[in-house]
């Protein structure tokens, strides 16, 4: 994910295919981006943070640098409300916004496009940071297992919890990865495991029911997931799913790590209780009789006690957070 080679478009791989198929998608007008954030196209809480700075660059770019400065505020509206829960996403607009402040008129659209670039290059060298400092955990023959996908896929690097596994397996060191299935929309069964499979390493998928007997079986020798937001006492919101596997994890003495970059902490909010959790729609849960209701949180909330570590790209860190 990134700039398309002309540097005119939001390139992304339209994760809604894989692993089937391939399909680059180059995107320049606003409600096509937007659209590729909500229907998770390109998804990952780093991944939507750089696919919407690029992307306000990209369509911003059409119009004189003194209309860009009256658009900005309602495309910025438009893709932080399209998924809510991430931080990085709020986080990477709102940067963009700051970065418009800075300039005049006349040098905005070259003032968007590095910054949007900053934070492209930044999230790599976060997650070859996040990787470098959790090499530590991962022991040649060492058992992972991950729910969801926080690889390269949701990130504009090599990903945050999967970032120590890529170097390890670089290092020459055997990793084994479970891979939650991750239901509804599989990024555990469809992307970590496509993901993982392309690098070489191996990879076992399993239901998300599983994993609980997983744990117990003892085949496991750590978690590690990543996060979509994390708040100032430590709580963790992550991909609907997680939070059972760290009890599971707690019950059965399996240490539960959090892999994130710094700008997934979101200080300003003090605990899990206040984090808008996204909804989605009943379609996703496939047939369901219509007179059934559906619950389809995207996200819970995994609390502070259930994680043994913090993993960042500054090290291992411990709450409280401070801004
Ligand atoms: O709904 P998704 O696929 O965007 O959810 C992604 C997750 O929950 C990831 O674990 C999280 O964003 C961290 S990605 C490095």
């Amino acid at each position: 994910m990134g700039w398309s080679p002309d540097g005119r478009a939001l390139r992304i791989l339209d994760q809604r295919l894989l692993p089937a198929q391939e399909l680059l998608l180059d995107l320049v007008a606003l409600d096509d981006i937007v659209s590729a954030i909500r229907t998770l196209a390109v998804r990952g809480a780093p991944a939507i943070g750089v696919a919407a700075a690029i992307g306000l660059a990209v369509t911003l770019a059409a119009y004189p640098g003194s209309q860009a400065r009256l658009l900005l505020p309602d495309m910025a509206g438009r893709l932080i409300a399209s998924r809510p829960t991430a931080v990085n996403l709020a986080w990477a607009v709102q940067r963009m916004c700051a970065a418009a402040t800075q300039v005049a008129d006349d040098a905005l659209l070259a003032k968007l496009r590095a910054e949007a670039e900053a934070i492209r290059v930044e999230d790599v060298a976060m997650c070859d940071a996040i990787g470098a400092h959790g090499l530590s955990l991962l022991p040649d023959g060492v058992r992972v297992l991950t729910h969801c996908n926080a690889g390269a896929l949701a990130t504009a690097g090599i990903g945050t919890a999967l970032a120590p596994v890529h170097l390890a397996h670089a290092a020459g060191r055997r990793v084994h990865v479970y891979a939650d299935e991750t239901r509804p929309l599989r990024q555990g069964g469809r992307l970590t495991a496509w993901e993982l499979e392309r690098a070489g390493i191996p990879v076992t998928v399993l239901p998300d029911g599983a994993a609980a007997s997983l744990l117990k079986s003892g085949a496991v020798d750590l978690v590690i997931v990543g996060a979509d937001r994390i708040t100032a006492n430590g709580d963790v919101a992550n991909k609907i799913g997680t939070y059972g596997v760290a009890l599971a994890a707690r019950a059965h003495h399996v240490p539960f790590y959090v892999a994130a970059p710094w700008s997934t902490i979101d200080a300003a909010t003090a605990h899990g209780a206040d984090i808008c959790i996204e909804y989605r729609d009943r379609a996703e849960l496939g047939d369901i009789p219509a007179g059934a209701s559906v619950w389809n949180p995207a996200f819970d909330v995994t609390p502070r006690e259930l994680v043994t570590g913090y993993l960042t790209d500054r090290g291992f860190v411990d709450p409280p957070f401070s801004e």
